[in-house]
């Protein structure tokens, strides 16, 4: 295993440069899961901005109630908790923002902490030349009281060496270590994360999407390739991926011929599992 630099609470704090968010926080040596963790202390009343790290996951989660490989040492485990302060967009716009802005985030932290640049498949998964980096899973609640908080469960493979990846993942996935070829600190990282995950929120909450948006575009490997689509156990979409709506849906053009040889109409899709086929 690469020696990686512990997580520490003053570590953290030394390079972090927010205002709110990780002003709580809460560093463990393991948790089943930082989002269940967070999510637990959202609902008993976690103020905005408050950040769970573990050092490993002994029952990580990803999204469509995948696993998330949560080995100790080497990488970054986080959940950060999002409240409704001061928005002045709606809760559907914001909703559907963050998974997407959360990503951008990512990439952004990235590129300043390891000068390396990921792109974002859609919804937000961290991808280095197809390979999986990183992913996110965004849970909410809603409660008479706080209104809608958003937990942001942040998974990113940092200084993990391609040998110890478990043989399933061993082809699809990378980490930040391989692709630069020297550890990077996981302190620095989180802190970083961190304070761009603070401006593309405050971003989101003041103006909506409509600086985040073509942000997003530039930075998604999805758009222009042909994807198929799974909604469910029994509907999926194949076609070719244009664009992005402004409420944060997948715009996809299917692949069928559509009556008097017109153009089949775009697809919105908002949740799907997406698969990038080969052109
Ligand atoms: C995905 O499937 O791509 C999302 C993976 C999200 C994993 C992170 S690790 C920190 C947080 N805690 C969890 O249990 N899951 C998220």
């Amino acid at each position: 295993m690469t020696s990686s630099t512990p997580l520490t609470l003053d570590d953290i704090r030394s390079t972090l440069a927010t205002v709110q968010l990780g002003r709580r926080l809460y560093v463990h040596h393991e948790v089943p899961s930082t989002n269940s963790e967070a999510m637990a202390l959202a609902q008993a009343g976690a103020e905005h901005g408050t950040v769970v790290v573990a050092d490993s996951q002994s029952a990580g989660r990803g999204r469509l109630s995948r696993p998330w490989h949560s080995p100790a040492g080497a990488n970054l485990y986080c959940s950060i908790i999002l409240k409704d302060e001061g928005r002045t967009i709606g809760d559907v716009e914001w909703l559907s923002w963050i998974p997407l802005a959360s990503a951008l985030a990512v990439a952004e932290a990235v590129q300043v902490i390891a000068s390396i640049s990921l792109s974002v498949k859609w919804p937000n998964d961290l991808l280095y030349q197809d390979r999986k980096v990183g992913g996110i899973l965004c849970e909410s609640l809603r409660t008479p009281i706080q209104g809608s908080v958003v937990v942001i469960g942040i998974g990113i493979n940092v200084n993990l060496p391609q040998e110890s990846f478990p043989e399933e993942l061993r082809q699809t996935a990378t980490s930040l270590f391989e692709i630069a070829k020297s550890s990077i600190d996981r302190n620095r990282l989180l802190a970083q994360l961190l304070y761009e995950l603070e401006q593309v929120a405050r971003e989101l909450t003041t103006h909506g999407s409509s600086h985040l948006r073509p942000a997003y575009l530039n930075r998604c490997c999805t758009i222009g390739k042909r994807v198929r689509a799974i909604l469910g156990a029994e509907q999926e979409i194949t076609g070719t991926a244009e664009s992005i709506s402004s409420d944060g849906a997948l715009q996809v053009r299917p692949h069928f011929t559509a009556p008097a040889g017109l153009p089949p109409e775009l697809i919105n899709i908002h949740a799907a599992d997406v698969i990038h086929l080969r052109e």
